[in-house]
């Protein structure tokens, strides 16, 4: 273990000499990961339940990665855009055997917010049209257009969107944006969300873009039919579906995609987090028809990293060891272990109003209670702390129209012990914060 002297230096560097980007920071530093674990500057060891930011599902430093990171090192890191690596080749192919057809042809870029970005780009050269429609709740990341149709973070500060952005009420049964539903969508939000588009639209629609679950704004699972309606309004339209699959691809919904799962294929699919396990990888994915007419139309996304060995061998390492870890199905397994835990926890507290989910990617909403679904924001923060004094990393969302959700997501290769003892934790934690805010000061 370093000493606490060394730990005090190097914390006061990290307050010194970084910027703060935002989101909840702990005042520890981090030393390394290894499967579940993170252990952080004191040694501690934390059960990370987030998967890093939601990336690595074959668990932290999984050997075959490590591998695929060092066969890169005698080989090739980076090459000239212009030069396709084999490697990358090779994953292009290897990708197009999981994904649903007639998706096949694909773009590989570095984050999320870069693939959606192609995508929009690829959207817009596609149809000559601008105009976006993005869910409510949204996360599709931080650059200029991907984030003009993110709606889950504040806007404020940053000067206007790009134009042509608009944005849908979200389908959130359990905590309705327009107030009208009770536990059961039946997708009014869609109809009057549309009817809206319809009447401001300058006629030059370009794509309608969602995560098919909305992650970030709490884990939103739209009702059965959703994206078939979501489908023909864009096609109606003469707009692209763009599905950002960020968090749902690879396994951790327990399916390759949430597109395999829900039986609706979209136009362009972006993937990113869990392509890369927990490097730097995306894909912009779409048929070979819209790549054809884009190419027609002189599509360019020319970034440095477009298309690097090193990333790409990282991307065939993940796709070969879910398959041969079956980590698909385990998803399922491990989910629905998860999920009845959670269950069970909500039958003792009346504060988790809703446990929801598929997979392992589980949201648990805090009510103050489950008649008024009131936010529990301070139970929420409280609650996450002393998850993390006790060993647990989890994530928790808080929007005032929102609520307050944990997003729990942790990576495929969990153990039931593992999942066990972060139950017993939330258990202790929500306990002991509840007791805690109920005495008088
Ligand atoms: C659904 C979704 N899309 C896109 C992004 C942006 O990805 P990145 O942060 O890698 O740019 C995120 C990030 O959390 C995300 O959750």
């Amino acid at each position: 273990m370093t000493s606490t002297v060394q730990n005090d230096d190097l914390r006061n560097a990290a307050s010194e000499f970084l910027v703060r980007y935002g989101g909840d920071r702990f005042d520890n530093l981090f030393r390394s990961a290894q499967g579940t674990i993170v252990v952080d500057d004191e040694g501690r060891e934390i059960l990370d339940f987030t998967s890093g930011q939601m990336c690595a599902t074959l668990g932290h430093n999984h050997p075959a990665i490590v591998a695929a990171v060092r066969e890169s090192c005698e080989t090739a890191l980076h090459m000239f855009s212009g030069m396709i690596p084999e490697p990358v080749a090779k994953l292009g192919r290897e990708l197009a055997k999981w994904l649903p057809k007639p998706l096949k042809k694909s773009l590989f870029l570095n984050t999320g917010s870069e693939s959606n970005e192609a995508a929009l780009r690829l959207a817009k050269i596609t149809t000559g049209g601008y105009e976006v429609i993005a869910l409510g709740g949204s996360w599709h990341g931080t650059t200029g257009g991907s984030a003009s149709a993110t709606f889950a973070s504040d806007r404020r500060g940053y000067g206007p969107k790009t134009p042509g952005g608009h944005v849908i009420p979200e389908p959130n049964a359990f905590r309705c944006p327009i107030e009208h539903c009770r536990d059961t969508c039946d997708m009014t939000c869609l109809r009057v969300g549309l009817k809206m588009f319809d009447m401001v639209t300058d006629g030059e629609p370009a794509a309608i873009i969602a995560e098919p679950i909305i992650s970030a704004g709490g884990v939103i699972v739209p009702p059965d039919g959703y994206f078939t309606e979501l489908q023909k309004a864009a096609h109606d339209r003469g707009m692209l579906l763009i599905f950002d699959e960020a968090q749902t691809a690879f396994g951790r919904i327990g399916a390759p995609f949430a597109a395999t799962k829900l039986g609706v294929t979209p136009d362009i699919m972006t993937v990113s987090k869990t392509l890369g396990g927990g490097l730097p990888l995306s894909a912009t994915i779409t048929t070979e028809e819209i790549e054809e007419k884009a190419y027609r139309n002189g599509f360019s996304f020319y970034t440095s990293h477009v298309s690097d060995p090193l990333p790409a061998n990282v991307g065939l390492a993940v796709l070969e060891t879910l398959t041969r870890e079956a980590l698909v199905p385990r998803a399922t397994e491990m989910g629905a272990y998860l999920s009845d835990a959670l269950r069970a926890l909500q039958q003792r507290h009346e504060v988790i109003g809703d446990v929801r989910g598929a997979g392992l990617l589980i949201g648990v909403e805090l009510v103050q209670d489950r008649e008024s679904r009131l936010p529990h924001h301070q139970l929420g923060a409280l609650t996450t702390k002393r998850c993390f004094e006790l060993g647990l990393s989890m994530n928790i969302r808080r929007r005032p129209e929102r609520g307050s959700v944990w997003r729990i997501a942790p990576p495929l290769t969990v153990s039931h012990d593992e999942i066990d003892r972060a139950v017993s934790i939330l258990d202790q934690a929500l306990t002991e914060s509840l007791d805690g805010l109920s005495r008088p000061n």
